[in-house]
């Protein structure tokens, strides 16, 4: 991919300003200022895009709501890596015919990845014709045009084009709190691994200028965000494609070296490309958080070699092992798949094992979901869906006990914590995130939002820890 054609020009992003321009002005002479809402399903990658569809409909003049009935434009940002995420949004979309009965006028739109699958636009087009909008990942910065265009010519609108992908500088955002944010610094994925749809329809890898992402987490350093996590399906191939003598460690210290009482987090980190450089720099930077999300999938080195993950167990282990020495108190999180076409249950149990040599402080779990158009999905899958859904029981309840195990010994302990929001399990009054993400229950004043602060774990449980605030 050439780097011009990468870059969405600044003309034609000058030309989307100029069209939020106008509906704003069209929208500040209503009788009511009209209100949007944005509904995000997936990863944060989705999370952050959103960020971005609000702060366009933000410069176009619209107020927030949650309320769909009261809302005069809806955008689902979808997501398409399991099937039950698909459903879901297939499920509210078609209870949305109700609220747009109820408001004739209202402008139903639907994007992000699921829309970028033909199958799916095709299915929204045909089945959900109260949908006014269609657009897929790589026109997410068109939003404001395809938006006047639904308005303006009163008809629906498609748009998902196929694409390696693009990027789009300076696109407004509203973030959605004071305290954690999203900083992109690459998009798309090359690594095909054979279950997963994402490289489809995310494109491929592209690495955002590092300037332009030092501006950007210095600029929310300044407004006071604590809490920034980099961004990219593979985080470890940044700058790959940049030409530049820069990979993603030394990145981490340039950010690192921004002024700021902030903590920097990044996901996701592929195995495969994870280095000694990097493990060695996360220990040296002081603002880097001491947790590494380092998706296995499987312990089993066949299976990992069908999924096309190109590292095998032992290589994993090692990695673990290496960073360890260097971070002794790493939080380490990872995703597996359970039922991967062919696994047999021994060697899901390699999985197991591999969990009871890690000791992960927790786990994102997944029953394998096929996708149209990967590899995987063409397999022959003979294990039987109780089957699969016993080994994920198994491994739910063994990684529990890890967890739980993992808690426990933070009791006793005081460490600095995040205080990041106001508690509603009716306990207390607060919560708040160790370094490593731990999250942690408190009591103490509301006031305390947004400040670091040393807390005392008291005790734990499988999902959290609870803890007294040492106030001096
Ligand atoms: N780029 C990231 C995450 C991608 S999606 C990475 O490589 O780690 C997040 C997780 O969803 C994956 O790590 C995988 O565990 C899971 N996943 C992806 N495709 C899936 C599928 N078809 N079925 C079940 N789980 C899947
Ligand atoms: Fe999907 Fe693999 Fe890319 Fe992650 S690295 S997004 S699992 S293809
Ligand atoms: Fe889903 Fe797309 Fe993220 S498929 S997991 S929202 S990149």
């Amino acid at each position: 991919m050439r780097r011009e054609d990468v870059l969405i020009s600044a003309e034609a992003l000058e030309r989307q300003r100029e069209i939020r321009r106008q509906v704003m002005e069209h929208n500040a002479r209503l009788p009511v200022q009209p209100l949007a809402l944005v509904d995000t399903y997936g990863c944060q990658q989705n999370e952050a895009d959103s960020e971005q569809i609000r702060g366009m409909l933000s410069e176009m003049g619209y107020g927030f709501t949650e309320d769909e009935q009261e809302a005069d434009v809806i955008v689902i940002n979808t997501c398409a890596v399991r099937e039950h995420a698909e459903m879901r949004v297939l499920g509210n979309v078609g209870h949305l015919t109700h609220t747009k009965r109820n408001k004739p006028s209202q402008i139903i739109c639907l994007c992000g990845c699921a829309m970028q699958e033909p199958h799916m636009a095709e299915k929204i087009k045909k089945s959900f014709r109260h949908v006014d909008l269609v657009f897929g990942p790589h026109v997410l910065w068109k939003f404001s045009e395809l938006l006047c265009q639904v308005m303006d010519q009163k008809k629906r609108v498609f748009e998902t084009p196929d694409s390696p992908g693009v990027i789009a500088e300076g696109l407004p955002v509203v973030h959605k709190g004071k305290l954690k944010a999203w900083v992109s610094i690459m998009y798309g994925c090359n690594n095909f691994c054979t279950y997963c749809i994402v490289p489809y329809v995310r494109g491929r890898e592209r690495s955002r200028a590092p300037e332009l992402i030092l501006d950007e987490v210095r600029q929310l350093a300044t407004e006071g965000y604590k809490d920034i996590t980099l961004l990219g399906q593979n985080v470890n191939s940044y700058g790959k494609d940049l030409g530049l003598d820069m990979d993603f460690a030394d990145l981490l210290e340039q950010v690192n070296a921004i002024p700021g009482d902030f903590l920097i987090r990044f996901m996701t980190s592929h195995p495969k490309d994870a280095s000694q450089k990097l493990f060695e720099t996360m220990a040296r930077c002081e603002k880097v958080a001491p947790h590494l999300h380092l998706p296995v999938q499987a312990g089993s080195d066949r299976v990992l070699k069908a999924m096309n993950r190109h590292y095998d167990r032992a290589a994993y282990l090692d990695e673990i092992r290496r960073l360890r020495a260097l971070i002794p108190d790493i939080v380490l999180t990872s995703d597996i798949i359970v039922g991967f076409p062919g696994e047999t249950t021994e060697e899901f149990e390699e999985t197991l094992s591999l969990l009871e040599q890690v000791r992960y402080d927790a786990l994102f779990t997944f029953i394998y979901s096929p996708r149209e158009g990967t590899p995987a999905a063409k397999l022959p899958d003979p294990m039987s869906r109780e089957e699969k859904n016993r080994n994920f029981q198994r491994l739910v309840d063994l990684q529990n006990r890890i967890s739980a195990e993992k808690h426990a010994a933070y009791v006793g302990k005081t460490l600095r914590v995040l205080v990041d929001g106001e508690n509603d399990d009716g306990r207390h009054t607060l919560t708040a995130r160790t370094d490593g993400g731990r999250l942690v229950h408190l009591n103490g004043d509301a006031a305390l939002i947004g400040t670091w602060q040393q807390a005392k774990i008291t005790g734990s449980t499988t999902w959290a820890l609870f803890g007294e605030l040492v106030l001096d």
